[in-house]
């Protein structure tokens, strides 16, 4: 028998009803906070990732499904949607039309990370980005959403996480502090974190390798570098969060893995998840549109981990599994025709009807009607057909009532909805 891929995992119906009822409640707070959704590729060109994500991340360097397509284009399944989104609003000139897009996307993404729980290598990802939007009353904005969505769906234990990486203006002058810091402790990095150090020593900071941890433990932070407008934009994010009463962490060593981002970045974190803790994470990137080839353009986004969040909301999922309102037992040709209508009639009209469209017995139909936890449940038999009218057995009273089978459509609509 032929198995799925490792680390790829299918969402099955019982599972899926959770899922939609995200879904809708994600949409709808997007929409109440104007953002309209955008559908972007699942497969890009390699280049859009490398350039945006960066060269030195783990993501581009072990982690992304590239390969060649039959023209030798090297292409490469989404690790994220944030690069995709740029391009699109780069591609389109969406700032044209109206220069703040609040755009949201929901759908799969592709890493080849070592699989375990709360981490595979297809998973889902729910993304916000606001464009054209410099101020720290957007970050705020965005922290606000993600813990207004996770307590409508029963997220608990979530500490929101936050820190800044200032700018063009004052990275370089932390980047070079912080590589002073380094050679004191050269001895101890990775092969990996010895490369990125000269180009890229922010890395250093996301290394999961025990003895660059050590390494980092009394490193220099950014916060502690940020210039006055760095520091200011930081100061007002904070005091947002305080004015909606959302508690947060100054997070100092909060870095995130990719290399876009500028000022503000935070993640939300769980205690229930194990080594997975980021339910979400997300932050501005102001230098990623013109890095792409588009305008200086402000940004600032989030992505939530869906398969996370489905770990971790408390909702009741068997409360999102709808069962029918009515179930049709026939016996006989004639009757089984009959019920056969009634069903087709009452789905189109919004009633879930289920039958046994093959010939079965009583005995499994009602075994059946059973299995499907169905509200209601007529049996037409032909003893019904020649009397004109059929009973109607309400499955959680148990009481039952005869109906005309002339009216048995509008009887059970007036019923069930
Ligand atoms: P990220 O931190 O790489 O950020 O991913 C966001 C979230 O996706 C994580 O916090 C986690 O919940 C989930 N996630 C990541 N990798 C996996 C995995 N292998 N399995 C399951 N869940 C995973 C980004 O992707 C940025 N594009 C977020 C962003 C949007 N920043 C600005 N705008």
């Amino acid at each position: 028998m032929i198995q799925i891929i490792r680390g790829f995992k299918d969402i099955l119906p019982g599972e899926t009803e959770l899922w939609q009822h995200i879904e809708i409640c994600a949409r709808s707070l997007f929409e109440n906070f104007g953002f309209k959704e955008i559908r972007i590729p699942i497969l890009e060109k390699t280049e859009l990732f490398a350039r945006s994500i960066g060269e030195d991340t783990d993501i581009v360097e072990k982690e992304m499904y590239t390969f060649e397509d039959r023209k030798g284009e090297k292409i490469t399944l989404r690790p994220e949607a944030t690069a995709s989104i740029v391009r699109s609003l780069i591609q389109h000139g969406l700032y044209t039309k109206n220069p703040v897009q609040k755009l949201y996307t929901i759908g799969p993404m592709f890493r080849r990370e070592r699989p375990q729980k709360g981490r595979y290598r297809q998973f889902y990802q729910i993304n916000a980005e606001i464009f054209g939007v410099g101020s720290a009353l957007a970050d705020a904005e965005l922290i606000f959403i993600l813990m207004t969505l996770f307590s409508r769906l029963s997220v608990k234990n979530t500490e929101a996480h936050i820190n800044s990486l200032g700018c063009r203006e004052c990275r370089p002058i932390y980047k070079e502090a912080l590589n002073t810091h380094l050679d004191d402790f050269s001895s101890m990095l990775c092969p990996d974190c010895v490369r990125r150090k000269s180009r890229n020593p922010l890395r250093v900071l996301d290394c999961k390798v025990p003895s660059c941890r050590l390494a980092m433990e009394n490193a220099p932070a950014m916060v502690d570098f940020l210039c006055d407008d760095c520091n200011a934009h930081f100061e007002e994010t904070k005091q947002a969060l305080e004015m909606l009463k959302i508690p947060f962490i100054l997070d100092r060593n909060l870095v995130r893995g990719l290399d876009y981002y500028t000022r503000t970045t935070f993640e939300i974190q769980t205690s229930v998840l194990g080594a997975q803790n980021a339910v979400a994470g997300g932050g501005r990137y102001d230098g990623l549109v013109q890095a792409l080839g588009g305008p200086q353009i402000s940004a600032t986004g989030f992505a939530i981990g869906f398969d996370r969040l489905i770990e971790v909301s408390d909702l009741d999922r068997d409360s999102f599994v709808k069962s029918p309102h009515l179930f049709i037992a026939a016996l006989g040709e004639k009757s089984r025709m009959k019920a056969f209508e009634w069903s087709c009639r009452l789905g189109e009209k919004g009633i879930r009807t289920e039958m046994e469209l093959g010939k079965k017995g009583l005995k499994s139909q009602m075994k059946q009607a059973d299995r499907l936890n169905a509200g209601f449940v007529i049996i037409m038999g032909e003893d019904e057909l020649s009397s004109g009218s059929v009973v109607l057995k309400d499955m959680k009273t148990s009481i039952q009532e005869q109906i005309p089978i002339t009216d048995v459509v509008d009887a059970v609509m007036r019923r069930c909805i």
